[in-house]
Formats: C-alpha cells, sequence, structure tokens
C-alpha cells in the first residue's frame, strides 16, 4: 500500500491548475457517473460518481441565512440520499434514508429546501450506503459566507480525500465491504487527493493572506497537517468560529467529516514552493503546492477572530449525563450485541458484517440512546474501549467539548475520540427531529457503530 503511495510521489506530476468552481446556482444536483484523472498523468482516468459530473461536486457558495433549494436528480445505478453536513437543519432535509426521507431510487428525484442558519465551512456527501458511495467520490463543499468576511487574497476551498485505486488501471479498488477493513481502522487509501486532484498547485504571492477551508472527505484516515512556507492560525472548526483562534505549531489532526478552517499568510520567498504537508510516521508527504511568485503589497494585521454564529446557551448546570460506550473492533471483538432486541454472539454478529458496537447495540436501535425534550443541555460522555480511533458525529446540531478542566471548549459537529480515550461533550438539543449519531469512519458506521437521538 504504501509503495503505491511513494510510487505516486515519485513521479513528477505535472502543475496544473483547477478551473475555477462553479457557483452552483443551477436548481439541479444531479448523482451521475463521470470519469476523472485522480492518479497523477500518465495514469488512467478513474470512473467516479460524482455531483454534476466532477469530484469534488459543484461548490456551494451562499451567504448567511439563505436558502438553498436543489432538486436531486438520480443517475446513479443505487438508490441514494444527500447529508448536509454541519447544516443545523430542518430535520425533513437531513437526508437520511430510513430516518428522514426514504433513499431516492435510481431514475427518482428529491428536493432538497433549507436555510443556512451558521456561517463557515460545511460539505454534502451521499448518506446511502455512504461507506461505498462517498468513496466513489459523491461529495462537494458547501460554503455559508459571512455577511462580513474577513479580509483575505484569496479564499480556497481544500477538500481531502483518500483513495484506494488499483495501481495498474487507476480504478477504485471495489472491496467496500471488506471485513478486514470494516473490523480495523477503516477503508485506508493509497492516494490523497484535494479537490479530486493528485498533488495540485495553487499560485500565490509572498505576503498574501489566504483562508484555507479544509475538508477532509475520507472514508477513514486522520490526517496530521502541517503548514510549509505559511504562517497563521485556525479560525474555525466543523464550520464554527474559534473565539481565540489557534496558533499552529507543529501540526494538527483533521479527521474524517472535520473541517478547520486556516487564515495563514505566505512566507515563501518567490520561486519557492510553499505548502499543506501531510505527516506521517515516516516524515510526510505534499498534499497541496503553493507555488510563489512575486510579493503583495497589502500590508495586513493580526489575524481577528471570524463573527459568531447564533449558538445557544449552554447550561451544564443539572444537565443530565448519558454515556455511551464505544464497544468491538479488531482486539476487543465483541462477546455479545444487540440488533434490534435480540442479542446475538460477537460470532453471529461477525457473519452480519457487524464488528462494533455502541452501548450494545450493533446497529441503530429501536428506541433513540436519547430522548431530549426541546432546548435542555445534555451531556453525553463517549468512551472508546475498543483499540482504534472513532470520530464521532451528531446531525443536526453543534455541541460544545467540555475540557479535562470542565470548561468548555470549541462547538464541533464531529470529535475524534482516540483508543481508550473519554471525551465528553454539551449538547443544547435545540432542534427537533430525529438525529443520527454515529462514528465517522463510514465502514465503522456500516458496521455497527450508529446510533441515534430524537429531540421532541
Ligand atoms: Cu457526514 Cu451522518 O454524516
Ligand atoms: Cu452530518
Ligand atoms: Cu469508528
Amino acid at each position: 500500500m504504501n509503495f503505491y503511495r511513494r510510487q505516486f510521489l515519485q513521479s513528477a506530476a505535472a502543475l496544473t491548475l483547477l478551473p475555477t468552481v462553479g457557483q452552483a446556482n443551477g436548481s439541479e444536483l444531479v448523482a451521475q457517473r463521470a470519469v476523472q484523472q485522480i492518479a497523477p498523468q500518465g495514469y488512467p482516468e478513474t470512473p467516479v460518481w460524482t455531483y454534476g459530473g466532477s469530484v469534488p461536486g459543484t461548490e456551494i457558495r451562499l451567504r448567511q441565512g439563505d436558502r438553498v433549494r436543489r432538486r436531486l436528480v438520480n443517475d446513479l445505478p443505487q438508490a441514494t440520499t444527500v447529508h448536509w453536513h454541519g447544516i443545523r437543519i430542518d430535520n425533513a432535509m437531513d437526508g437520511v434514508p430510513g430516518l428522514t426521507q426514504e433513499a431516492v431510487e435510481p431514475g427518482g428525484t428529491f428536493e432538497y429546501d433549507f436555510v443556512a442558519p451558521d456561517a463557515g465551512t460545511y460539505w454534502y456527501h451521499a448518506h446511502n450506503r455512504s461507506m461505498e458511495q462517498v468513496a466513489r467520490g459523491l461529495y462537494g463543499a458547501l460554503i455559508v459566507e459571512e455577511a462580513d468576511a474577513p479580509d483575505v487574497d484569496q479564499d480556497l476551498t481544500l477538500m481531502l480525500d483518500d483513495w484506494r485505486l488499483d495501481p495498474e488501471t487507476a480504478l477504485i479498488v471495489d472491496d467496500f465491504d471488506n471485513g478486514h477493513d470494516l473490523s480495523h481502522a477503516g477503508r485506508l487509501g493509497n492516494l490523497v487527493s484535494v479537490n479530486g486532484q493528485f498533488d495540485p498547485a495553487y499560485s500565490v504571492r509572498t505576503g498574501e493572506r489566504l483562508r484555507l477551508r479544509l475538508i477532509n472527505a475520507s472514508n477513514a484516515r486522520i490526517f496530521d497537517l502541517a503548514l510549509d512556507g505559511l504562517k497563521g492560525r485556525i479560525v474555525a472548526l466543523d464550520g464554527m468560529p474559534l473565539d481565540n483562534p489557534l496558533s499552529i505549531q507543529k501540526s494538527f489532526p483533521l479527521a474524517p467529516a472535520q473541517r478547520a478552517d486556516l487564515i495563514v499568510d505566505v512566507q515563501a520567498n518567490s520561486a519557492e514552493v510553499a505548502g499543506l504537508v501531510s505527516v506521517e510516521r515516516d516524515g510526510g508527504f505534499g498534499v497541496v503546492r503553493f507555488p510563489v511568485s512575486g510579493h503583495s503589497e497589502a500590508r495586513r494585521s493580526g489575524i481577528v477572530p471570524l463573527p459568531a454564529n447564533p449558538m445557544p446557551q449552554v447550561n451544564l448546570e443539572g444537565a443530565p449525563s448519558h454515556r455511551m460506550t464505544m464497544q468491538g473492533g479488531a482486539m476487543r471483538w465483541l462477546e455479545a450485541a444487540k440488533i434490534g432486541e435480540t442479542e446475538l454472539s460477537g460470532r453471529e454478529l461477525a457473519q452480519l458484517g457487524r464488528f462494533w458496537a455502541l452501548s450494545g447495540y450493533a446497529d441503530r436501535p429501536e428506541d433513540p440512546f436519547l430522548d431530549a425534550p426541546l432546548g435542555g443541555t445534555h451531556k453525553i460522555e463517549f468512551v472508546n474501549e475498543t483499540a482504534f480511533p472513532h470520530a464521532m458525529h451528531l446531525h443536526g446540531h453543534h455541541f460544545r467539548l467540555i475540557l479535562p478542566d470542565g470548561s468548555l471548549g470549541p462547538w464541533r459537529d464531529t470529535v475524534l475520540v482516540e483508543r481508550g480515550q473519554t471525551r465528553q461533550i454539551a449538547l443544547v438539543a435545540d432542534n427537533p427531529g430525529d438525529w443520527l449519531l454515529h462514528c465517522h469512519m463510514l465502514g465503522h458506521a456500516a458496521s455497527g457503530m450508529m446510533s441515534w437521538f430524537r429531540v421532541t
């Protein structure tokens, strides 16, 4: 696997500039097949599944508070839905088959229509057989602009993905249900792309200020990212502004589904190449290059926080606490867990392709994990008893991390819980409906790590 990565890294990829991303104002979002040059030039093109003919799908950009209306047209050979990840959305538009809508069959359509209440960096992706459909390319960026946006020279969306391609044919390896991946770290690939390209380049000038909107669309890869020739701060996580932007010392993690907005200044000199680096055990590799030519005259002051979104008040006092244990997987195999109300042995579960459980259930239970009256604050404790990290995601809400000292951390919609770790969050259940809660390692979700909560 690594061999293949190095092979790609050694081939001098041509310097190609991405075409400008279309501003989707059309009212259709067509889920359709396409072919695209994912592997470096010289390799064959890869057949992919797309929104609108390219991976990532057409970028959807709007102003905070605007309405998004898209008719999903399914031209794929499988049923599908669209989930608008991170949007505090009307429940009926959340795109979860069997919970908020029926999956849209091939040839069918569905009208998505919602308002985006918060500014920030979001994304949309398929939510039916997502471990396959997202891996085939069904994702795109959803950017909600602040009324009062920060002053930058370039605003770049960078969607990271991790592909498992056949080294000869560049075809997507279609072993999505592979039990080894499901029961271990998930589907890890052998080629990292940004905006659907291997090692893309964007030209910059010395002294320019960039806003980088990083989105991890991988099935399972947790990136550890570092800057080269750029200096700046993280100003938002999972779309939500940080009160105190974080300066980037060495590197920072980006788990599946997570986003980070960076504001950085180009420090590299003309004719040098700045970049974003994936830090690996054996060194690392660049995922995006920023060739520098010339310099910018603009003089800018410090990086200030983004304007806050209209978030609810978290009230921890008297907030009930709920514990969700993450169980199973390789090395901690399940002894037993339930599907519905039937208790099955670990062996029986494995035969059904279930390797994980959340608080004793290896599938979305019939009853919600949490039935919350509208408006209350709840503490949820994620206890990771497995030997792997998991990226726990709640639909329809952002939540605040509760830091070890009891104080409130950033707003997030996906939290990485390391092996053996316990993390607490504070959820203000203020969006009525039935909402999924699952691991965003998509193979883990498909093999047991799926639950839900209800707000009434
Ligand atoms: Cu981004 Cu339920 O997922
Ligand atoms: Cu989501
Ligand atoms: Cu997981």
